[in-house]
């Protein structure tokens, strides 16, 4: 196989996660992408801070800059603006292509850092910005291609999910269900972008953009987060037959003077119990997408946690390692022979 350099950028919940499926499933990944994938380094903020995973102590750095020179491939998971936006556009500038999860960082600048990828032909993804471990941008922007979709809505921010479903369904306090989400590696290093509504604001930018092919502002999007919930409104809600959930919805509608645009809004809405979204519950997302031809799609799974959002980043690394090799096997679509095919007397037909 060719090896290709994979730089890190980030070891938290995340990163971490990354950096331990890269190591423990190198021979598999080899396999799917055609190239072997070299963990090159991974930069962090502090070296001797605790870790979710043992990792080697050699490959961390504060050097990040110097870490993206030369890697063929970079993974940003350290979340916010700067330093990760300097970065992303140094390593495409660089030639590598780029992997990232930061919703934050594609809302505010994704056409600009776009545009950088387009220029030197390199391959910028973001499948974990939103709703982590469901595949929702690649079959909007590439299943869904030609189609006409009408409206994208759902429960994109895993955190507030799991905050609302605890004090509904345990009676949890807003700030202990707020601590086991923490726990959990659910909440963005500011929870204020979870709980007032932004980083779902920032997942309807991406869908609005991508569903309606339409740059749509982070500010463009209405935004009310779950701080103004209480206790007693869940329990009265529950007692009237609903659920509370904070919604995302970005539609194409038609204005009162006949203009047709899209609009995008964030809220925490009363849902019915039997509706399908009622039972999402905990950190898991789910988004509907309306097509004209397709008609109502569903995707359903974890929408936050570190393995999980780890699972979509991996997609990405194997699909841009792709691009590097030419007519290897890992051409989508191709089979391995990765696994024997056992008979039908090995399994249990109990479900
Ligand atoms: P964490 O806060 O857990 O980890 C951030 C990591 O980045 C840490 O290892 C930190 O280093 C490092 N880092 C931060 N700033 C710098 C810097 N200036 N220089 C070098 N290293 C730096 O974040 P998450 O893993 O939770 O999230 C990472 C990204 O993934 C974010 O953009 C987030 O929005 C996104 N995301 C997260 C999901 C989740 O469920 N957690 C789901 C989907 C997307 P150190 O450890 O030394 O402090
Ligand atoms: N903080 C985010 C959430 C992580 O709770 O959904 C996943 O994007």
């Amino acid at each position: 196989y060719r090896d290709l350099r994979v730089a890190l950028l980030g070891c938290g919940s995340v990163g971490a996660q990354v950096a331990r499926l890269i190591l423990e499933h190198g021979d598999e990944l080899a396999a799917r992408a055609g190239a072997r994938l070299t963990l090159a380094g991974i930069a962090v903020r502090a070296i001797d801070a605790p870790r979710d995973v043992d990792l080697p102590r050699d490959l961390f750095t504060t050097d990040a800059e110097r870490l993206v020179q030369g890697a063929d491939i970079v993974i940003e998971l350290m979340g916010g603006i700067e330093p990760a936006k300097s970065l992303i556009l140094q390593a495409l500038q660089g030639g590598a292509d780029v992997v990232t999860a930061n919703k934050a960082l594609i809302a505010a600048h994704g056409p600009e850092l776009a545009e950088a990828a387009e220029q030197v032909g390199a391959q910028l993804s973001y499948e974990a910005a939103v709703a982590a471990a469901i595949p929702i941008l690649r079959p909007l922007r590439e299943s869904l291609a030609g189609d006409h979709i009408t409206r994208v809505l759902g429960i994109v921010n895993g955190s507030t999910n799991y905050i609302l479903d605890r004090m509904d369904r345990f009676g949890d306090s807003a700030e202990d269900a707020a601590r086991l989400a923490s726990e959990l590696g659910y909440l963005e290093a500011d929870p204020t972008l979870d709980v007032e509504g932004y980083d779902a604001a920032q997942k309807a930018t991406i869908l609005a953009s991508i569903a309606f092919h339409t740059e749509v502002p982070v500010d463009a999007v209405y935004r009310e987060g779950i701080t103004k919930i209480t206790a007693a409104q869940i329990d009265a809600a529950k007692h009237a037959g609903y659920v509370i959930k904070l919604l995302a919805i970005a539609e194409r509608i038609t204005s009162a003077d006949g203009t047709d645009g899209v609009s995008a809004r964030v809220y925490p809405a009363l849902i019915e119990r039997d509706h399908p979204l009622a039972v999402v519950y905990g950190g898991k997302n789910a988004v509907f997408v309306e097509a004209e031809a397709a008609g109502e799609l569903m995707f359903y799974g974890a929408g936050a946690g570190g393995a999980e959002t780890a699972s979509a980043v991996l997609g990405d690394l194997v699909s841009a390692a792709r691009r590097h090799v030419v007519g290897g096997p890992g051409i989508p679509g191709s089979l391995h022979a990765e696994l024997p095919i056992l008979p039908v007397s090995e399994v249990s037909t109990a479900y």
